[in-house]
């Protein structure tokens, strides 16, 4: 089975220098390998490194609940991302880091056969990370212009949002956390409207 293979050769990746802050296994991807419905994150944190799952620490939770929200279950998608080794720094206190072109680039290996592989009808891109892997975004330029627009990807519709964590960050800015979540919201709903589209 070709995404048991993609794990396999994932599991021993040392194509960037991520591989060695690695404390665990690298984190490949959730849910059915059959799921129309693709979703694209930046790169595991913390609790993902720990359980080797994507989109289980405070981000998947946000990210669970939107989807609740448009009555789409969690485990119906196909969940990925980016990068799959946590991108931490190894000197001074652990903490993450936005990965850099050549994670990215390294990490295209794996993702783009997923994307082959999967052949979904719909991907869902979180954030800039995510955005710049697949082409839309360069870097230094802003994702603002390409939020919440339905594009077109070898075949799927794709859809750039921005990534669940910013909710988090935002929160402590009651005007920025509310403008936020408008765009979640509008993201959502036009997720939701593939979705049906898809399965009518
Ligand atoms: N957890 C993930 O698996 N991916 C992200 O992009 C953020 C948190």
């Amino acid at each position: 089975m070709i995404f048991d293979t993609i794990k396999q050769d994932c599991l021993s990746c040392n194509r960037c220098s991520l591989h060695e802050a690695r404390i665990g296994d690298p984190v490949t991807f959730s849910g059915p390998t059959n799921s129309k419905i693709m979703i694209i994150g930046e790169a595991p944190g913390e609790e993902e490194e720990l359980f080797s799952k994507p989109f289980i620490g405070p981000a998947g939770e946000k990210l669970n609940e939107w989807l609740n929200w448009i009555k789409v279950s969690p485990s119906s998608i196909y969940i990925t991302n980016t990068v799959k080794c946590r991108p931490v720094n190894t000197v001074g206190p652990s903490k993450n880091f936005t990965p850099f072109k050549e994670h990215i680039q390294a990490c295209n290996y794996f993702l783009s056969q997923e994307i082959e592989q999967l052949n979904p009808k719909v991907i869902v891109l979180f954030g800039r990370t995510a955005a710049q892997a697949l082409g839309f975004l360069k870097p230094g330029s802003n994702i603002q212009n390409i939020i919440n627009t339905v594009y077109t990807y070898k075949g799927s519709s794709l859809l750039i949002m921005k990534h669940p964590a910013s909710l988090l960050y935002a929160k402590r800015d009651p005007d920025k956390y509310n403008l936020l979540r408008e765009e979640y919201k509008n993201g959502f709903i036009i997720l939701k409207g593939l979705i049906d589209f898809i399965n009518s």
